[in-house]
């Protein structure tokens, strides 16, 4: 942790403006979140295509008034170029989160993730580029690493990508790498794995597994595991995401820059495992699962078999340290999900 306590004091002493966009999602809101909480000037952008008011009304209730007082909340969408621009005037970093998540989605309607993904990427990277900000920091994806099959997944080697979101941030890393080159825009692409924590969106199709599971589990429904339940995920407790993107923002590593990193724990962890955790957790507090089961069906398209990552990268040019491992961030966000989802 040596690395993030020591930018946490440096930051509080000369607080910096920050753009987050996406700022209504689950990882935006938590990032703004722990900025206004280090006294930081954030600047919020989103159109809440996926996003909540409710989620900067929690932001706003955790960290009071005069620090409220520092954000700056602009409904817009990264689709417009102007938008854009004005987002990034004035910005020393920018953490760029807004993106339509979901492989399922993508497959369903490649043409509008494209152009959330894609078109909405590029603007954000000109805008950024014409404001001259410090640092361009993105989130990137372990879709990226696609039908490879080596574990665990170093960022240089890729395969080909599985679905039309996999290949919308393949993209980014190629506009990102090509504006350093041609434009000397410094940029960082963080490859998150499977991330869970508080605001994380239980409701929707394209729900992700942890809130999903919880949010069934605790209402009584049946809980559907994809295929055998030997699928296995890096699974990353949002804290962990927060330390990795402000770093990255301000690493001053000389070879941190222009480069994508693997954001996750370097934890294999299964469906099945995953079930259980979940329900173990909950059980105390809803005899109903005392023994339930989760019901199997077919393998979902556009998924990959195994994630794991390896988190090297990260660790010595950003000087990354995740602080909890998947069990203490399920412990942790499981009032949050209680509370919210009762
Ligand atoms: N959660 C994960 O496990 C995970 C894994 C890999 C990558 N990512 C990436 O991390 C980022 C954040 O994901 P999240 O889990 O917080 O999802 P989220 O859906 O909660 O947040 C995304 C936010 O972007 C906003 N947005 C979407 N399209 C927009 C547009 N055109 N203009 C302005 N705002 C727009 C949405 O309204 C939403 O608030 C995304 O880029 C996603 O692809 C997430």
């Amino acid at each position: 942790m040596a690395a993030f306590d020591a930018l946490k004091t440096q930051l509080a002493s000369e607080p910096k403006t920050w753009l987050v966009t996406g700022v209504a999602g689950f990882i935006g809101s938590n990032l703004a979140e722990a900025l206004l909480l280090l006294d930081q000037k954030v600047v919020g952008l989103d159109n809440f295509a996926t996003g909540h008011q409710k989620n900067l009304d929690q932001v706003q209730a955790r960290v009071g008034v005069e620090r409220w007082a520092r954000f700056h909340f602009t409904l817009g969408d990264i689709r417009d170029p102007d938008t854009c621009q004005t987002a990034c005037r004035g910005v020393d970093y920018v953490l760029h989160q807004a993106a339509l998540g979901s492989v399922p989605r993508s497959l369903e309607d490649p043409l509008t993730t494209h152009a959330a993904n894609n078109t909405g990427f590029i603007n954000m990277l000109v805008a950024a580029r014409d404001a001259q900000v410090k640092r361009f920091v993105y989130a990137a994806s372990s879709s990226t690493y696609g039908d490879h099959p080596g574990l665990p997944k170093v960022e240089d080697v890729i395969g080909k990508p599985l679905s039309p979101y996999a290949v919308t941030k393949l993209v980014n890393e190629l506009y990102a790498d090509v504006f350093g080159r041609c434009y000397g825009t410094e940029s960082i692409g963080l490859r998150y794995f499977n991330i869970f924590g508080r605001r994380q969106d239980p409701n929707g199709a394209y729900a992700a597994v942890v809130p999903k599971w919880v949010s069934s589990m605790i209402h009584n429904e049946p809980v559907y595991i994809n295929g055998d339940g030997e699928t296995s995920r890096d699974f990353c407790y949002i804290d962990n995401v927060i330390q990795a993107n402000l770093l990255a923002a301000t690493s001053p590593h000389p070879d941190a820059a222009n480069q994508v990193y693997n954001v996750a724990v370097g934890d294999r962890t299964t469906l099945n495992q995953l079930y259980e955790a979940i329900r173990a957790n909950l059980a105390p507090r809803f005899p109903h699962l005392a023994d339930a089961k989760p019901v199997y069906r077919d393998f979902r398209a556009g998924d990959v078999r195994h994630s794991l990552a390896d988190i090297s990268k990260a660790q010595t040019r950003l000087g990354y340290a995740p602080t909890h491992r998947i069990g203490e961030g399920l412990a942790e966000a499981m009032d949050w999900y209680v509370a919210d989802l009762r």
